[in-house]
């Protein structure tokens, strides 16, 4: 499978815009951490568009009802263990190669900045590291997103929270205008 036909895949089965943009968030996320590790890019950008595909169509049966699908297509075991890796308490499977660390990590601290860009007037443009570190003390904000898994994620690539995040926010800036966090003129 190549980027655009998993890209393809994804836009197929996800209406909802604003899950289209996390799934692409958290691709540009993995790319970047493809770069930094010398990794090959197109395995962390399919895992990263695909890791929610079945979300949308398939709430209740996510991600197994993707990980069976890519499997009847044949997909690379790699990423649909990555895949199953991002909800270890769906699947039993848990994080472990440096795919399947980068995707739980990206995850839910894409989803978390996005909400912090959303509350600022500037979108993305001179987002920290230390005003999204404020902000995912404060309990009530983005309350959605798993404070334990932000935190296990950057553990997992064994990196200070703090690079961790900057290393997502350099990479969504660079696609800003594609992810929506672009200031509104
Ligand atoms: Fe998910
Ligand atoms: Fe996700």
């Amino acid at each position: 499978m190549t980027r655009d036909e998993a890209l393809q895949l994804m836009i197929e089965h996800t209406p909802s815009e604003a899950l289209q943009r996390h799934m692409l968030g958290v691709e540009v996320c993995m790319a970047h951490y493809a770069h930094l590790t010398n990794a090959d890019e197109t395995p962390y950008r399919i895992a990263g568009l695909l890791h929610d595909f079945d979300y949308e169509l398939h709430p209740e049966e996510h991600p197994l009802w993707a990980m069976e699908y890519l499997t009847n297509q044949k997909v690379d075991y790699t990423i649909i263990r990555a895949i199953a890796a991002h909800y270890p308490a769906k699947t039993g499977i848990e994080p472990d190669s440096p795919l399947e660390r980068t995707l739980f990590a990206c995850d839910e601290l894409s989803g978390f900045i996005t909400a912090c860009c959303y509350v600022r007037p500037e979108r993305i443009r001179g987002l920290t590291a230390k005003s999204v570190l404020k902000k995912l003390k404060t309990a009530n904000f983005a309350a959605g997103v798993n404070r334990d898994d932000v935190h296990r994620g950057a553990e997992l690539l064994g990196l200070e929270l703090s690079d961790h995040i900057t290393n997502c926010i350099t990479a969504m800036e660079g696609e800003a205008n594609l992810l929506g966090l672009l200031p509104p003129d």
